[in-house]
C-alpha cells in the first residue's frame, strides 16, 4: 500500500487486517431522526486511512443536505483494534462533542459495534452506540445516543458504497 507521500511502500498492520475491507472511501445517504427532532436525510462520505505501519484506521467523516450540497455534521478520529477482537475509537465531532468508544469487530461477520466509555463537551448527550456493518458491497452502520431527557434511540443510520 502507498503511505500516501509518494515515497515509502508500507504494509497494512497485523492488529488493522481484520478491518482492512473498510479501507477507502465510502460515499451514500443516511437518514436522522429523534423524539425531539424532525427526519431529516443528508449525503455522506466516510475515509478510513492506513497511515504508515501503525496499527490504526484513520477516519473522517463529513455530510451535506441532498437539497443544497450546503456541509452538515463532520467528524474525525482514529481507530484502534486489537487482534483479540476488541477495538477502541476515538472521535472529535464538528459540533465539539468528542467520544470515546470502546467495543468487539468480528473479522468474519465483518461487523463492528461500539458503545461510548465518555462523551465529553457535550451539552445534551449522554451516551452513544454505533454498529457499523457491511453486507456485499454495502458498508451501512447505525447511531444512537440518549441524551439529558431521552433514553437511547436511534438518531442515525445510512447506507454507503465503495468509490
Ligand atoms: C454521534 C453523532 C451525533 C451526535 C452525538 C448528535 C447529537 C445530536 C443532538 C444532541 C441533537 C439535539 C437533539 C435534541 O434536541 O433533543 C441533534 C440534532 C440534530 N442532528 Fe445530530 N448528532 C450526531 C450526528 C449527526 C449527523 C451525522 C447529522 C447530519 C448529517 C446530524 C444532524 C442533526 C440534525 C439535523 C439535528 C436536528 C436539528 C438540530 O438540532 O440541529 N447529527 N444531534
Amino acid at each position: 500500500m502507498d503511505s500516501g507521500d509518494g515515497k515509502t511502500a508500507v504494509t497494512v498492520h497485523p492488529a488493522i487486517e481484520g478491518l482492512s475491507y473498510l479501507l477507502g472511501t465510502w460515499k451514500g445517504v443516511g437518514e436522522g431522526g429523534f423524539p425531539t427532532i424532525s427526519a431529516f436525510t443528508y449525503g455522506e462520505q466516510l475515509t478510513f486511512t492506513h497511515p504508515g505501519n501503525k496499527p490504526v484506521i484513520a477516519y473522517s467523516q463529513k455530510t451535506w443536505k441532498i437539497s443544497s450540497g450546503e456541509p452538515m455534521h463532520s467528524e474525525s478520529g482514529f481507530w484502534r483494534p486489537k487482534p483479540d477482537g476488541t477495538i477502541e475509537v476515538v472521535i472529535a465531532q464538528s459540533t465539539g462533542l468528542v467520544e470515546v468508544q470502546k467495543g468487539t469487530y468480528d473479522a468474519e461477520k465483518k461487523e463492528v459495534k461500539l458503545v461510548s466509555e465518555l462523551v465529553g463537551n457535550a451539552s445534551k448527550v449522554k451516551e452513544i452506540t454505533r454498529v457499523f456493518t457491511l453486507i456485499d458491497d454495502e458498508l451501512s452502520y447505525v447511531v444512537e445516543m440518549a441524551t439529558n431527557l431521552t433514553s437511547r434511540q436511534p438518531h442515525l443510520k445510512a447506507s454507503l458504497k465503495k468509490l
